[in-house]
């Protein structure tokens, strides 16, 4: 979810002048500015999402729209029907990030025992639990950790571990620390080696390389997350999943084209699951409760499901949403329903997102009276394993 950013970094420099590498410049429903910096051009992915990408050759846009079909002669599923992991994002602990370290109760918290109690009782087996790398490892990433907030993180993770659920780490910077672009591989691993060497122990523990790397090089994503696989398992954490997020918000619309490079990343455990985040409002922001058509929940990850059948790889949608209402709904169980019958290579799905600050928001699951929860529960509790 990128709306707390967009009012920030994103929107400020979307507004002054063309585009910076990799940013959005085009799309249905796009509004902002549509020409790119030097050395970049403005390249259509699909209708929804077009890209500055480095190279100045103007790629033309089709002008049919995107086939919802599997592409004749790709491999095809042997999907098995089910996911490994549903579940629900726990959004709370990252709030606040104006004020670092802040202070717990105030500007963060932590996700509710019970809220997770309750949706484990319901058959999810996935949380995604969002926290701050500057509030884990205060002024430097060298740093050890902060021992009360990893206390209170471990905690949580505990709890849903110890239920049978799996907890994913998402450390939730946006290949950012203090607001600056995160480019060496070093400091990362350093970072990585603190968050692994905690909870190395713990089977049920899945990390989460960085949520939605967006305006950053290309190469560095690639180098970043491989610096995260290498320090995780160097610390010993061998048998725990790693899930790989990408540039440009981890969008799966545009993922083939995007991330493409990090069809590379190597993992000696053989556990990495590409992390690909997807809304379904017009501009794929996740801050509007009106998805653009009943389809448009497959529209945007079949040329997902594709690259990672053509690539040998595995996926899971780490965030997707949409508003309490019927065409959402539509959209919703179709991309979930394509997933599924694409089990082979989709993992799981995770909701955006629980947590107890939430209020009246349009996508809370937190029970007994989010908006999403009301409305959603009975639908997505059907997908869980
Ligand atoms: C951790 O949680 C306790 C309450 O259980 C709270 O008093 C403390 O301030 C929290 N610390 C941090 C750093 O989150
Ligand atoms: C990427 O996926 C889209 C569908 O979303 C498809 O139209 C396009 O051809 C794919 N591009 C590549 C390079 O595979
Ligand atoms: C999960 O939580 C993070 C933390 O705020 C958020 O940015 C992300 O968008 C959430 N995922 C979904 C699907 O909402």
């Amino acid at each position: 979810m990128r709306a707390f950013v967009l009012s920030s970094t994103f929107a400020g420099a979307a507004l002054a002048a063309a585009n910076g590498p990799y940013a959005q410049c085009g799309g249905n429903g796009w509004a902002g500015e549509t020409t790119c910096s030097d050395g970049y051009t403005c390249t259509f992915s699909n209708d929804w999402y077009s890209q500055c990408l480095p190279g100045t050759a103007p790629i033309p846009a089709p002008t049919s729209v995107a086939p919802t079909t599997t592409t004749a002669g790709a491999p095809t599923s042997t999907s098995s029907g089910k996911f490994k992991w549903f579940g629900i994002n726990q959004s709370v602990a990252e709030f606040g990030e104006a004020n670092l370290p802040g202070t717990w109760g105030k500007d963060f918290y932590f996700p509710s025992d019970e809220t997770i109690a309750t949706l484990i009782s319901q058959g999810y087996n996935a949380f995604r639990i969002a926290f701050l790398m500057e509030r884990l490892v205060p002024d430097k990433l060298t740093a050890s950790a902060n021992a009360g907030y990893l206390a209170n993180l471990t905690h949580t993770v505990d709890t849903i571990t110890k239920a049978g659920a799996y907890a994913i780490l998402d450390s939730h910077n946006y290949g950012r620390y203090y607001g600056n672009v995160i480019t060496d591989a070093s400091q990362f691993t350093a970072y990585y080696t603190t968050l692994a060497g905690a909870f190395k122990g713990n089977d049920k523990v899945v990390f989460d390389t960085n949520n939605e790397w967006h305006d950053v090089d290309q190469a560095v994503v690639f180098d970043l997350n491989q610096a995260a696989i290498d320090a995780i398992r160097a610390a010993g954490a061998t048998s725990q999943y790693i899930f790989a997020e990408g540039n440009s918000w981890t969008g799966a619309w545009h993922w083939n084209t995007t991330n493409d490079n990090l069809k590379a990343l190597k993992d000696p455990q053989d556990k990495l699951v590409y992390e690909m985040h997807q809304y379904l409002d017009s501009d794929g922001s996740g801050t509007s409760d009106v998805c653009v058509s009943a389809d448009i929940g497959v529209q945007r990850v079949v040329g997902a499901t594709e690259w990672l059948r053509q690539n040998g790889k595995k996926g899971i949608i780490g965030e997707y949403a949409g508003g309490a209402n019927a065409q959402c709904e539509a959209a919703v169980k179709g991309m979930l329903d394509h997933m599924l019958a694409n089990s082979d290579v989709w993992m799981g799905a995770v909701w955006w997102a629980g947590g107890p600050w939430w209020a009246d928001y349009i996508y809370s699951f937190e029970p007994p009276s989010g908006t999403a929860y009301k409305y959603y529960n009975s639908i997505l509790k059907a997908y869980a394993p």
